[in-house]
Order: structure tokens, then C-alpha cells, then sequence
């Protein structure tokens, strides 16, 4: 035995005694069966059967780093958040990016939506942003989310995902016509999680120390350059190199070459809302930049890799429920849905417990509830009392709400959204399809073509649908798609 091979510390069982043979199971003399009394092989065994958690249910792939967030601007007016308070003020943060269809084994370089989660450790709590690099989303009604995903998953019967349900579900649901523009134009596959921007999407609430409100929109420019892959490349990357984003960003930061966004937002007052040209709640629509200029308030820097992706990544833990004082939701139906099903999704997929992991935990301030107990509860809160209210000392309500209430009108009922001077399905699908250039139509045509073209052929009406949206959107996108669409099944 070599110096160095004594001074190597001794493999354990869980409990700590000594493994003796890490090599050869325990068996009934040479060549017999195992025994029962060889533990070390069982609990081996037994550990590694249980060694994955249910994957997420979207946006299951994804990879993430720590940083730092820079306030640049004053924003007083606006919030009363402290972690932007004052100008130069810094705030860690943890920011995981994601595909959105794919299982937890699927290739980075596919055209889908990228999940932009960003997690502010800030001294009042931790406060998650959980956006997407779309500025808009497929549907603007939480009670459509399950359908939507069961579409973009696996079909129940072929195990696949299946182009006459997407074609069904989208053609079917008109307001996804601007989302779905956004995805099969040059954006749709971005070349890496460095080369992508990030956005709130949903309209939130700022709130001032005087009590004023405003409506908000994030937005995260990166200052890396949007940088995109054409279908092909994509194609050939996810075969070669399914890995490719998440490598990307370990590496650069590796390397010392750290990310950055520049962070802006859009400020509506909230007096603008009600008379709006667009319902600033709708998700499937974007507030104009000629409306809402947006104003820069700050950089966010990617600087250190997780040590362990299980622990950081899978068990990590993102929730729109998670405010602040001075930030708070809006009306928008599919950020209400959000903002229960994310905290369920965790007790589920991580345990009740899962905001005591340290990546989930607040890190520049203390959790102090009176919640206790459940699986894996590690004892953090000792002998303290666990009710309130209580004489000893425990921690009290501030009796000040976090954000600003807001006026309702009319009764209870399953409504639909409000509809605003210029709201319709296709006005901002059309305007994005003329703001492309001539070759990005072409390709926006050959793409949303070339899977339109894969519904059966026995369902021209879901074809139909699907084309009649885009026609709404702009005669000349509908025409060209139809050409094409038209081209592509004759050849079979
Ligand atoms: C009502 C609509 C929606 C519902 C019900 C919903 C539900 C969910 C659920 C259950 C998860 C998995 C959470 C987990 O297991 O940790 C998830 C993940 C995610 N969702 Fe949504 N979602 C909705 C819409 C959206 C929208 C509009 C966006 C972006 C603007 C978005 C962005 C994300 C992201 C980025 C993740 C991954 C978070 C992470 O990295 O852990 N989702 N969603």
C-alpha cells in the first residue's frame, strides 16, 4: 500500500461503520447466493432506486447559476423594495434557464420557449421572477395551462408529440397566434442561455413608501448579443451535443467570462390601466415601447457555478407567489393560476419542506414562521415556541400589507378577459410579422409550415384553423403559409 493510499479516508455506510469489500457481495460460500446480512449491498441498492424526485412537469431541463444584481437607477418613486433602495445596492441572486417541453433528458438546442427564473435573495425574503425569454405567452387564462402542455408533451396513445395536437389545441386557441409568431421566427432557438433575454412577461405591481401603485413590466437585455441557430444547426447540435446551453454557461463561467443583462423595466401608472388601448393584463400582448418607454434600472451578472446540480438545480424551487413589500401580483388570470400552482408543484416534487434547502432558503435574512415538522424536517427552530400569538417573545405580523389593494368591480363569474379599444388575437401577431425581415418571414413561413405540414392527412380542418389565424394576423403571412403548407402536403 502506497503513502498516499494510508492516508485515504475510510468508505462508510450511511451510518458511518467501516465497508469492508465495496467489490464482492456476501454470498453463501463461493459461487452461492447472497445473504441477507451483506446491509452495505441492500442499502446501496435501495439508495440508488430512489435516488431521482419527480422531474418538473414543464420546463424540466434547465441549468443555473449564482450572481449579482446591480441597482443603476433610482426606482423609489416606484417601489419601496428594499433590495432597490439605493442606487449601487447589490443582491444575490440565482437564475435557472430552461427549456419548456422537453423531459429532464432532452437536447438544449430545440425551438421552445427558455424558462428565465430568477430567485433575489433579498433582505426582506427571497423574491422569484419567474419569466420566460417571450415577452408574451400561448394563452391568457391559467384554466387552459394543463391542455396546452398536454399538447406540447406526449400524446397518450403514440408516446409523441404529435403536430395534429399542437395544431388542434393552437388553431383552436386564436390568442396564441403572437406567441407562436414569436417561436417560429429567428428567436424561437436561441444559441445559448447567454444569448437570450429575459422577461417578467406577466404585468406585476410596484408600490411606493406613500402607498402609490404602479404596474410594472421586467424586462433583461443580454449584453452578450441575441445570438439564434438556424433549424438545421439545431438540429445537428441537439444530435451531437444535447448538452450545448448547459455546457455553454458552466464554461463561460469557468472561464471568467460572466453573463450579464442589462435590466429594464416598463412603468404604467396605475391610473392608465383602465382605459388602456390593450388590456395591460393580457399576457399574450406586450405594452408598445412608444407607450412605455423602457427605463434602465440595472445589471444582473451570472459569477459562480452551483457545486452540486442535484442539490442547486433539481431541488431548486422558483415561485410568482414569492414577493416582497413593494412588489406584488396583477390581475392577470394566468399570474393568479401561477401563483398557486408553483408552491404546490414544490410540496410535490421536493417536499414540504423544500424552502429549508439552502438554495431555496433566504440568504440575507431569517425564515420565521411557525410552520414545523414534516419529512426531513431538520430541527433548525429548537426549542422555540410554535404558535402566535405568544408571550415569549416569538416573531409578530407588521400589520402593513406588502402591496397596494386595488379597486374590483362586478360580480363573481368564469368572465372573460376584458377586452380593450384595440384587444384582439392577432393585432401584435400581425405588427411582429411586418417587423420581420424579408428572409425571417421566409423562414417563420418554412418552419410553422414545415410542422403544420405534418397533421394528418386526413385533418385538413385542423390545417384550416391553424392557417386561418395567421391569415388574420396579415393577409400576406396567411397566403404565403397557405402556399407553402399546400406545397408541402401534396409531396407527402
Ligand atoms: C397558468 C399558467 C402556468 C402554470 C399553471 C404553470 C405551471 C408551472 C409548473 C407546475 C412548473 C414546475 C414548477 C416546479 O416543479 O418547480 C412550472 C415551471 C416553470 N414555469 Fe410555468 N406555468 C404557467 C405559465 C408560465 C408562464 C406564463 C411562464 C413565463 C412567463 C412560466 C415560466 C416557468 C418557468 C421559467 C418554470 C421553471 C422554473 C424553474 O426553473 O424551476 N410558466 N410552471
Amino acid at each position: 500500500m502506497s503513502t498516499q493510499d494510508e492516508l485515504r479516508p475510510t468508505l462508510t455506510t450511511e451510518a458511518g461503520a467501516p465497508v469492508a469489500d465495496n467489490q464482492n457481495t456476501e454470498t453463501a460460500g463461493v459461487g452461492g447466493p447472497a445473504l441477507i446480512q451483506d446491509q452495505q449491498l441492500f442499502e446501496k441498492l435501495a439508495h440508488f432506486n430512489r435516488e431521482r424526485i419527480p422531474e418538473r412537469v414543464v420546463h424540466a431541463r434547465g441549468a443555473a447559476a449564482y450572481g449579482t444584481f446591480t441597482l443603476t437607477a433610482d426606482v423609489s418613486r416606484w417601489t419601496r423594495a428594499a433590495f432597490l433602495s439605493e442606487v449601487g445596492k447589490q443582491t444575490e441572486t440565482f437564475l435557472r434557464f430552461s427549456t419548456v417541453a422537453g423531459n429532464l433528458g432532452s437536447a438544449d438546442a430545440v425551438r421552445d420557449p427558455r424558462g428565465f427564473a430568477l430567485k433575489f435573495y433579498t433582505e426582506e425574503g427571497n423574491y422569484d421572477l419567474v419569466g420566460n425569454n417571450t415577452p408574451v405567452f400561448f394563452i391568457k387564462d391559467a384554466s387552459k395551462f394543463p391542455d396546452f402542455i398536454h399538447t406540447q408533451k406526449r400524446d397518450p396513445y403514440t408516446g409523441s408529440q404529435e403536430a395534429d395536437n399542437v395544431w388542434d389545441f393552437w388553431g383552436l386557441s386564436p390568442e396564441s397566434t403572437h406567441q407562436v409568431t414569436w417561436l417560429f421566427g429567428d428567436r424561437g432557438i436561441p444559441a445559448s442561455y447567454r444569448h437570450l433575454n429575459g422577461y417578467g412577461s406577466h404585468t406585476y405591481q410596484w408600490q411606493n413608501e406613500a402607498g402609490e401603485y404602479f404596474w410594472v413590466k421586467y424586462h433583461f437585455k443580454t449584453d452578450q448579443g441575441i445570438k439564434n441557430l438556424a433549424q438545421d444547426e439545431a438540429n445537428r447540435l441537439a444530435g451531437e451535443d444535447p448538452d450545448s446551453h448547459q455546457r455553454d454557461l458552466r464554461e463561460a463561467i469557468e472561464r471568467g467570462e460572466f453573463p450579464t443583462w442589462t435590466v429594464q423595466v416598463q412603468i404604467m401608472p396605475a391610473e392608465d390601466a383602465a382605459n388602456y388601448r390593450f388590456n395591460p393584463f393580457d399576457l399574450t400582448k406586450v405594452w408598445p415601447h412608444e407607450d412605455y418607454p423602457p427605463i434602465e434600472i440595472g445589471k444582473l451578472e451570472l459569477n459562480r457555478n452551483p457545486d452540486n446540480v442535484f442539490a442547486e438545480v433539481e431541488q431548486s424551487i422558483f415561485s410568482p407567489g414569492h414577493f416582497v413589500p413593494g412588489i406584488g401580483p396583477s390581475p392577470d388570470k394566468m399570474l393568479q393560476g401561477r401563483l398557486f400552482a408553483y408552491a404546490d408543484a414544490h410540496r410535490y416534487r421536493v417536499g414540504i419542506n423544500a424552502d429549508h434547502l439552502p438554495v431555496n432558503r433566504p440568504h440575507a435574512t431569517e425564515a420565521l414562521t411557525n410552520s414545523r415538522d414534516g419529512h426531513l424536517y431538520d430541527g433548525r427552530h429548537g426549542r422555540r415556541k410554535n404558535y402566535e400569538p405568544n408571550s415569549f417573545g416569538g416573531p409578530v405580523q407588521t400589520g402593513r400589507p406588502l402591496w397596494a389593494s386595488t379597486p374590483v368591480t362586478g360580480a363573481t363569474g368564469t368572465h372573460e378577459a376584458p377586452s380593450h379599444a384595440e384587444d384582439d388575437d392577432f393585432v401584435q401577431a400581425g405588427n411582429l410579422y411586418r417587423l420581420f425581415s424579408e428572409e425571417e418571414k421566409q423562414r417563420l413561413v418554412a418552419g410553422l409550415a414545415g410542422f403544420i405540414a405534418k397533421v394528418s392527412a386526413d385533418r385538413d380542418d385542423i390545417v384550416e384553423r391553424a392557417v386561418e389565424n395567421f391569415r388574420k394576423a396579415d393577409a400576406d403571412y396567411g397566403r404565403r403559409l397557405e402556399t407553402a403548407v399546400r406545397e408541402l402536403r401534396k409531396q407527402g
